[in-house]
């Protein structure tokens, strides 16, 4: 009796997480999900236009594997922009139309953007300009927004970025990373368990120290807005500052300076680069030298 009475509460349990989490997912009110994903099943890889978009979203979906000498690491642009680029919580919807802007003080336009992911958060090589890889890519960012008319009506596009963010602790947050579960997809030693089920968060395969996750403040932003998967927006904010922290004091790809230039080496900016992953592990790291831990404790 007693057991069947803990069957039911562990389904009920399930089911209320599964609705909760798909609520999340689905029902951001502002672009149709469900819409966006049909239309990109129905496209007809026999037709020239289709097959140009349909091999930007293989390419978005399984970067690492469909273009392997432009990746220098084991993701692909969903490890990050997860289920097609439409999750609610990093989704490309309406990219088309915020771009060109300015972006680290440059003029750029959505090409460009794709190519600067391309050498930090993939670790690889550009897209030659005129290369039917960057067309493709640009095709499918064009056509998941193409019912997007002006910068007006993205109003869903977040930063994933903490302006506050609590002094972190690591030992606090390698605790967190067993105990929120995070290593079932991730892995014990963030390797990672694959692109779908939970890419690389440190390592050789993961993303370099010169990408937007490489930064404090957004690696917090992005934690709590979309991990745990399925249990989304959980997380504290000293709890996600804690993961953030833990995730960046390990070592990963050191950019090429070549490639990014020497933005994120300056030390007004967050990002977690190699003297700094050393520091934090040997816990004789400043945080408060970073903007938004400063801010959270005024
Ligand atoms: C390691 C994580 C990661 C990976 C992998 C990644 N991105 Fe991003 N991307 C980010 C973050 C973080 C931002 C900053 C915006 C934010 O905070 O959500 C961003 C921003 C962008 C933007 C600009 C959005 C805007 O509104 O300005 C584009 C376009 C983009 N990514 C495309 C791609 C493409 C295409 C790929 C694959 C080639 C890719 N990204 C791979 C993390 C990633
Ligand atoms: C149920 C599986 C699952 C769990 C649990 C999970 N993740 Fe993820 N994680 C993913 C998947 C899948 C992605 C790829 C993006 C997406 O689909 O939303 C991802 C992406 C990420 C990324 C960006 C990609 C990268 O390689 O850096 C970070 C950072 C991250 N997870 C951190 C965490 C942390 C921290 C926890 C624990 C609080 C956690 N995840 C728990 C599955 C999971």
């Amino acid at each position: 009796m007693l057991k069947k009475e803990s069957l039911i509460w562990t389904l009920f349990i399930i089911l209320t997480i599964t609705v909760a989490a798909c609520g999340n997912g689905n029902d951001n009110g502002s672009y149709e999900r469900s819409s966006i994903q049909d239309s990109l099943d129905n496209l007809n890889p026999n037709k020239k236009e289709d097959a140009k978009i349909l091999y930007g979203r293989e390419i978005f979906n399984h970067t690492d594997t469909a273009v392997p000498e432009n990746v220098g690491n084991k993701l692909s642009c969903i490890s990050c922009h997860g289920d097609d680029g439409l999750d609610a919580n990093s989704p490309m919807v309406g990219v088309n139309v915020t771009y060109p802007k300015m972006h680290h003080g440059k003029y750029t336009t959505l090409a460009e953007r794709v190519n600067g992911c391309m050498v930090r958060s993939m670790n690889g090589q550009k897209f030659k300009e005129d290369s039917k890889e960057l067309d493709a890519v640009v095709s499918f960012l064009d056509f998941i927004s193409k019912d997007v008319n002006s910068k007006k009506d993205v109003t869903w596009r977040m930063d994933n970025n903490m302006e506050k963010t609590p002094e972190p602790d690591i030992t606090r947050g390698a605790e967190l990373f067993d105990r929120k579960n995070c290593i079932s997809c991730h892995a014990t030693d963030g390797s990672g368990t694959g692109n779908e089920t939970g890419p690389a968060l440190w390592g050789e395969n993961s993303f370099n120290d010169a990408a937007g996750m490489a930064r404090f403040s957004k690696a917090a932003g992005y934690i709590q807005n979309n991990m745990p998967r399925g249990l989304e927006n959980t997380l504290t904010d000293q709890e996600a500052a804690d993961l953030a922290a833990f995730m960046l004091s390990h070592e990963r790809p050191v950019a090429d300076k070549s490639e990014v230039g020497t933005y994120h080496l300056n030390p007004g900016r967050d990002y977690i680069t190699k003297e700094r992953r050393k520091k934090i592990r040997d816990k004789t790291f400043d945080w408060e030298s970073l903007d938004s831990v400063k801010k959270a404790k005024q």
